[in-house]
């Protein structure tokens, strides 16, 4: 393979794996350096598709089109882990530098390995079991070595609350997920934390500020994210240092987000990664010194991590779909919503709008994360997203 220009030369390609709001978000922080961003995903109409010209249409599951699309570049980020890695462990093989590495990517795109992984290293987690199918998850609690209540979790099959199912007892066994599965133990949770963590192949590592995640308990999906989280400073420093040992664990290089639960008794446990900007890094766009777009561009890049500083407090809220709604995508209320002070609209462009589906997300910034919280209430209130002409 050729030698790699230096980053920021006009012939130094970066490609990603996903053209989603993730993949768009990227390519408008890489931007501002004028740096290009080569895109795989399956339209040009996705909203990383607007943004940048370098758009490949290809499916990223697939090898081939995997494969042909990394053998181009110099270096190789994703913004989804559900990718061909079959295709990644040949390009590494052929010099291509990938973050993160294939290998670390094998192990967090499966919920049980990620589960094993922990185990192995000594980072708290919830306490599991990994089964086969559903049978073997009848079999164990006939057995009784497995009791109720647990969280049922698809292996590599789920995102966005799709493949977890809480089962409180034998009634609940209709909710049972098909496929291999984790078994986890119910956490009393207090509080939902992330923490993202940067990391460069220079082994400089940064921490965001630690955010409080409040959700939509109807979709299981994150409706209002807290940044500061309310938390004491031990606490905060304590999330930052597991966050930190996480990271160092997986060796790998690009952001980590790792989503965290606080329990009643004050443990805090890692629940589970996502090694890429993650939803609950979005806030950053508008309200830290860096935002996590442009700290993972650094981090994949090896250049020097900018700075994670909040600059105001904030709440961000996703803009989710209507319910009772499927068609072409149509905002109401963002005119109301841009005159408000502090309030960012970030909307994805996707073409049409289905219940809950993420369609955009709002950043509210204030003095006080008081203020921010009620006008974001009121942002939630007045901006929907519904199907129309
Ligand atoms: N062991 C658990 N105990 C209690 N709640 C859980 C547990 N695991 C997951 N949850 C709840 O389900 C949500 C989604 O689970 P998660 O594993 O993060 O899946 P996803 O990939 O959908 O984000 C969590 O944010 C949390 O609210
Ligand atoms: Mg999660």
């Amino acid at each position: 393979m050729k030698p790699a220009p230096s980053p920021l030369h006009p012939d130094f390609k970066l490609g990603v794996l996903g053209g989603g709001q993730l993949g768009k978000m990227l390519a408008l922080a890489a931007g501002n350096w004028h740096l290009p961003l080569y895109v795989l995903d399956s339209e040009k109409s996705f909203p990383a598709g607007r943004v940048t010209p370098f758009f490949t249409e290809g499916n990223f599951k697939d090898y081939e089109d995997v494969y042909r699309f990394g053998r181009q570049l110099d270096v190789l980020t994703i913004e989804i882990e559900h990718v061909n890695t079959e295709a990644l462990h040949q390009l590494e093989k052929e010099g291509l530098t990938i973050h993160p590495s294939p290998a670390k990517l094998d192990i967090i795109k499966d919920k049980g390995a990620q589960k094993l992984f922990y185990r192995e290293k000594g980072i708290p987690t919830a306490s599991f079991q990994l089964f086969d199918d559903e049978q073997a998850v009848k079999d164990a609690l006939d057995s009784g070595a497995l009791s109720y209540p647990f969280v049922q979790k698809s292996r590599t099959a789920g995102y966005d609350g799709r493949g977890v199912s809480v089962i409180t007892g034998a009634e609940k066994l209709g909710n049972l997920l098909p496929g291999a599965c984790v078994a986890e133990e119910l956490v009393e949770i207090d509080k939902e934390l992330a923490v993202i963590v940067a990391r460069n192949a220079a082994g400089q590592a940064r921490a965001f500020p630690a955010v409080e995640m409040e959700f939509n308990p109807k979709a299981n999906l994150v409706e209002f994210l807290f940044c500061p989280a309310a938390i004491s400073p031990e606490l905060e420093a304590r999330a930052e240092a597991l966050a930190t040992e996480v990271m160092a664990a997986y060796d790998i290089c690009g952001l980590l987000a790792v989503e965290l639960f606080l329990d009643k008794k004050g443990n805090l446990l890692v629940n589970e990664v996502a090694p890429r900007p993650h939803n609950s890094g979005h806030h950053t766009i508008d309200s830290c010194y860096t935002s996590q777009f442009e700290q993972h561009l650094r981090a994949v890049l090896n250049f020097p991590l900018g700075s994670t500083r909040m600059k105001a407090p904030s709440v961000m809220a996703n803009l989710l779909g209507a319910e009772g709604h499927t068609g072409p995508a149509v905002y109401q209320g963002l005119e109301d919503c841009l005159a408000i002070e502090g309030v960012h609209v970030h909307l994805y462009g996707k073409a049409v709008t289905k219940p809950f589906r993420k369609m955009g997300h709002v950043t509210v910034v204030d003095e006080s994360l008081e203020e921010a919280k009620a006008k974001a209430r009121k942002v939630n209130k007045l901006l929907k997203t519904v199907s129309g002409g």
